[in-house]
């Protein structure tokens, strides 16, 4: 029997690098998403993987681990799933699986994230071990990411994925791991996801660099994480980019609360003025745009969008906007003209809306 494992990809709305701070995030799941079909093989001690979008099947061990034999490429997320699930005392059937997905590579959309919770979602259904809470499999999907594929990565994709809703928003507290549901009424609004098309740099050593400035500044205010600093504790940092990096998560935070608040009054004009606002914080204090997101942000906002703000880990990706249905429209039809003309690739622009979290399909 075929078992089908279900994730969507993300758009963060607001909260950017908060999560490994144990702070606050305001992000939804989009209506694209990794489906993982599985066929269990009785007694077999392999799964066969195979993508729907890349070449070639990949026999991943159930005894995989991470060091030597470490599974590379794609698969790895694959198999960092296998091997958390097992860590975490998950019996993990053998058979063959198939990973296709419509989220964008590279796009800064949680195209990873939405593979690991597919494959969770797969093999936890076709397992005889009781199927993890949702918070328990964000963290599973986490460990794979962080142990065995290497990547310092927040749990803001995972639970964006696993607990996203319809035509909600959801108040991460990554202290508490609290789940609160914002509801989010477009009505005649419009939320676009601007694909900068711009491939991502020397991404993964800037994410790293940019955790480990936060663990030192809150090393340096003497407090667990940056969450815990006073709101104007960054003052007392040295150096003047120590500083800056702090004030970012210390406003970021601010401006996660103050928005959902925003959004529950339906105040579309004060949310994209706090999405304004992250921009320039990630353009500035934390510096993780890059030219051509910060041309596609502020033509947007020229076009009349209530707000604009990169979205993800940075240095290339999306812009998320929120704007008028005839701000909208007038977006759509001429940013990429006018963000092309500056000498930087063509966006894709595309109209996106709260989704539905990972199920089995
Ligand atoms: C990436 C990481 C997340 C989070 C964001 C930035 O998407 O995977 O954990 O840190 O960047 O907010």
């Amino acid at each position: 029997m075929t078992v089908r494992g279900y994730a969507p990809g993300r758009v963060n709305l607001i909260g950017e690098h908060t999560d490994y701070n144990d702070g606050f995030a305001l992000p939804i799941a989009l209506g694209v998403g990794a489906t993982a079909e599985f066929d269990g093989a009785p007694g077999a001690r392999v799964l066969e993987v195979s993508s729907r979008e890349e070449d070639g099947a990949v026999a991943v061990p159930l005894s995989t681990a991470p060091g030597a034999d470490t599974v590379p490429g794609w698969a790895a997320y694959v198999a960092g799933c296998v091997w958390a699930l097992r860590e975490h005392g998950v019996a993990v059937p053998g058979g063959r699986m198939t990973i296709s997905s419509d989220v964008p590579v590279g796009a800064g959309l949680s195209s990873s994230a939405a593979i690991e919770c597919a494959v969770l979602e797969a093999l936890t259904a076709a397992s005889p071990s009781p199927v993890p809470d949702r918070t328990t499999l964000a963290r599973i999907a986490q460990r794979a990411e962080n142990e065995y594929v290497g990547a310092p990565t927040g749990l803001l994709d995972q639970m964006s994925s696993l607990y996203g809703a319809e035509d909600t928003a959801l108040l991460l507290d990554f202290r508490s791991l609290d789940v609160d549901p914002v509801p989010m009424r477009l009505g005649d609004d419009v939320l676009l996801a601007v694909d900068s098309r711009s491939p991502h740099r020397h991404a993964a050593g800037e994410y790293r660099a940019r955790r480990e400035a936060c663990e030192a500044a809150a090393a340096e205010l003497g407090v667990p994480a940056l969450r815990d600093a006073d709101d104007d504790a960054w003052r007392a940092l040295s150096g003047d980019e120590q500083r800056r990096r702090a004030r970012h998560v210390l406003t970021e935070n601010r401006r996660v609360l103050e928005a959902a608040a925003a959004l529950r009054r339906g105040d579309h004009a004060a949310f994209g003025a706090l999405m304004n606002a992250s921009h320039a914080s990630m353009r500035d204090d934390f510096e993780i745009t890059i030219p051509a997101i910060d041309a596609i942000a502020a033509t947007a906002v020229e076009s009349g969008a209530y707000g604009a703000r990169m979205t993800g880990g940075g240095f290339g990706g999306t812009v998320v906007v929120l704007a008028s249905a005839e701000a909208a429209r007038r977006i759509t039809a001429e940013l990429p003209g006018i963000v092309s003309g500056a000498g930087f690739p063509e966006p894709a622009v595309t109209p996106v809306r709260p989704g539905r979290g990972a199920h089995v399909a």
